[in-house]
Parts: structure tokens; C-alpha cells; sequence
């Protein structure tokens, strides 16, 4: 088969792990006789400094005549909050998940057995396993809401920023986080702050109406607070976990973390119809752009990710799985997962060991 993919390397690191996760691509290709072909995008900083805004015009239009958009990082310094908006990297980052209709972000956070040392948490605790996804509302809430800022009379600037969920908009992300329980261990945790929201009253009503049509999944609702301190307490009683757009950020790094290092973790942003956008959750890591020293796993796990979500090629997934979990069990760390004592490998070594272990 052949396949189409955007390509937005970005800012910072996002070239060089976009580049190892191609090398990868091709990998793959040449094992399973599938081709891919790549449509280079501009968004981000870059895009900026090339055409004076992040999210040049027809940015959708390229990636919607794609099969799957294949994304780094973007964002650093150099256009910050102080910048205009359409200058701004992350104002193309939410245009293009809305554009997409990319609601639903998938973001899987995992222990891998290679890497057990490197949980932070208790021995007893990471014995246990960690194996859970996040199901990220992605195109509503406050990230998309109204913003305002004005002078008052008597309380100098004020600003505001307005959260708000449809029914229609919580139950297609619920109804994902159902379904994907059902393909694991059948256990999904709601996440809200029903005790002082609205917006989350209306989505633990709906989470309730959905759990009953699926009663072969056990269902609980968690308050936000409570999430974050379970999230170190006790991971592994996690299975899926569904939140909307803000929660599931901030909670999703927390998540990361806990499995070692965010360098680790990819994530799939999905809607009803294709493209998917595939993206590693961490940054651009400006300080560490252009030395290879980058960790380039996550962003290759997006690309399983993408062989199993866009492309319905498990198979295909499988094995770029196994070869970076051969690749750790060999011992070979970047420098982010290097344990003491390690001598770390650069994001190019790393991404052709994978090959090689792919193709072996
Ligand atoms: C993420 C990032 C983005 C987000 C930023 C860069 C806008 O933190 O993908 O988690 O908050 O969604
Ligand atoms: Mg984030």
C-alpha cells in the first residue's frame, strides 16, 4: 500500500526526532513493501520566521490531502507570550487540532520493562505496572473558549477565559474512551471537578449515561485533585482515563513522568475522519536543539501509533514496538533515560538501532 504523510518538523528538537522517526518509516516500508511518501509542512516558530505567521494559510488543506500528519515539536523562546497571536507556535498547534477536527488525543503512558529503574515512584509501586491511557479532550473546553482582556474602573486589567463542553462534545470523547476500554482492561476513570463545575456536572452526566451502555466496563468518576495525587500514590490502578482538554494536559505530563521520562511517551490525535495527527507530548526542548541529544523514542512510538490508529496495520506497530524495546533491553539510553554510569547515545544512533533492530 502506499501512504501519504504530512511531515511538520517544526522548532527545536521536532527536525531531528521528526528525521529518526522517517528513517523508521522507511524501515518499515521496506520490511512490510508499503511506501510512503512525505509532503513537507510548515507550522510553528519556523513558520513564523519563513511567512511571518505560525499557521500559514492552507496548512489544513495540505495536511487534509494526507493520510496522517507526523508532527515534532513547536514552540520556543524566540516567539513567546509576548508575541502576537498569529505569531505564536501554539496558537497553530490548537488551529490545526480544531481544523483536523482532532478531538480525541490519545496519550498512553506505560512502563516499559526496560525502563522500570527509571520510575520515580516506590520499588512496590512500579513492581506493580503502569499501563494507562489518557483520553485527552482536545478541540474544547477553555483552550477554546472566549478570551478577554479589559481595563476595569477600580481593579486595573482583568482578564477572562470561558470553559465550556456541549453534550455532543463530551459524549463522542466519552464514547472513545469506552470503546478503547474495551480493546484493554475494560476500566474507565473519568476525570472532573463536579464539585465545583458546571462544565464537569454536565460531563459526569454524561460519562454516567454512556458507562450504562457499556456495563462490561467498570466504570469510576475521580476528582481532579484526587486524580494527581493517585497518579504517584498508585498508577497502576489505571487503566483508560478520560478528561477534558486542560486536565488531561496537565495531568498527562504528570502521567509521563511517572513512567521515567517524558521523552518516552507519543500520542495520537484522532476525529472521525482522516487525517490523525501523531505528535511526541514532549516540547521542543530549545536548549538541547541541534546536538543530538534528543531522544528520539517517542516520537517513533507516534509512528506506531499511527501505523495502528490511521492505518490499521498492527502488525506494523507491533514491530516498531518490539524494536524499541530490544533496543532498551540492549541497554542503549539517550541522554534523558541514561541511568548513572551510562554513557548516553545521540538521537541519530538511537534511531538507527532501531532500524537495525526492525529490520533484523
Ligand atoms: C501539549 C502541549 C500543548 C497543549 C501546548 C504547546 C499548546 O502542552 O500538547 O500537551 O497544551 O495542548
Ligand atoms: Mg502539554
Amino acid at each position: 500500500m502506499e501512504y501519504k504523510i504530512a511531515l511538520i518538523r517544526g522548532d527545536g528538537i521536532g527536525p531531528e526526532v521528526v528525521g529518526e522517526a522517517v528513517k523508521v518509516l522507511n524501515a518499515v516500508g521496506e520490511k512490510f513493501g508499503h511506501t510512503f511518501t512525505y509532503e513537507e509542512v510548515l507550522l510553528g516558530g519556523c513558520a513564523t520566521d519563513a511567512v511571518g505567521k505560525s499557521y500559514p494559510d492552507g496548512t489544513a488543506e495540505k495536511c487534509k490531502a494526507c493520510d496522517a500528519v507526523l508532527l515534532g515539536a513547536v514552540g520556543g523562546p524566540k516567539w513567546g507570550s509576548d508575541k502576537p497571536a498569529e505569531q505564536r507556535p501554539e496558537t497553530a498547534l490548537l488551529a490545526i487540532r480544531k481544523d483536523l477536527g482532532l478531538y480525541a488525543n490519545l496519550r498512553p503512558a506505560a512502563l516499559r520493562t526496560a525502563m522500570a529503574g527509571a520510575c520515580p515512584l516506590k520499588k512496590e509501586t512500579a513492581e506493580k505496572g503502569i499501563d494507562l491511557m489518557m483520553v485527552r479532550e482536545l478541540t474544547g473546553g477553555i483552550y477554546f473558549g472566549k478570551r478577554d482582556k479589559y481595563q476595569t474602573e477600580d481593579r486595573g486589567m482583568e482578564a477572562t477565559d470561558l470553559m465550556a463542553y456541549s453534550e455532543k462534545e463530551i459524549e463522542r470523547i466519552g464514547r472513545r474512551a469506552f470503546e478503547l476500554a474495551r480493546l484493554r482492561r475494560k476500566k474507565v476513570s473519568s476525570v472532573d471537578k463536579a464539585n465545583v463545575l458546571e462544565t464537569s456536572r454536565l460531563w459526569r452526566s454524561v460519562m454516567h449515561r454512556l458507562a450504562a451502555e457499556y456495563p462490561d466496563v467498570q466504570y469510576e468518576d475521580v476528582l481532579v485533585d484526587n486524580c494527581a495525587m493517585q497518579l504517584v500514590r498508585d498508577p497502576g490502578q489505571f487503566d483508560v482515563v478520560v478528561t477534558e482538554n486542560m486536565f488531561g494536559d496537565i495531568l498527562s505530563d504528570e502521567a509521563s513522568m511517572v513512567t521515567g521520562s517524558i521523552g518516552l511517551l507519543p500520542s495520537a490525535s484522532i476525529g472521525d475522519s482522516a487525517p490523525g495527527l501523531y505528535e511526541p507530548i514532549h516540547g521542543s526542548a530549545p536548549d538541547i536543539a541541534g546536538q543530538d541529544k534528543a531522544n528520539p523514542i517517542a516520537t517513533i512510538l507516534s509512528v506506531a501509533m499511527m501505523m495502528r490508529y490511521s492505518f490499521h496495520l498492527p502488525a506494523e506497530a507491533d514491530a516498531i514496538e518490539r524494536a524499541v524495546d530490544a533496543v532498551l533491553a540492549d541497554g542503549w539510553r539517550t541522554a534523558d533515560i541514561a541511568e548513572p554510569g551510562v554513557t548516553p547515545i545521540g538521537t541519530r544512533q538511537m534511531g538507527d538501532r532501531i532500524c537495525q533492530k526492525l529490520l533484523g
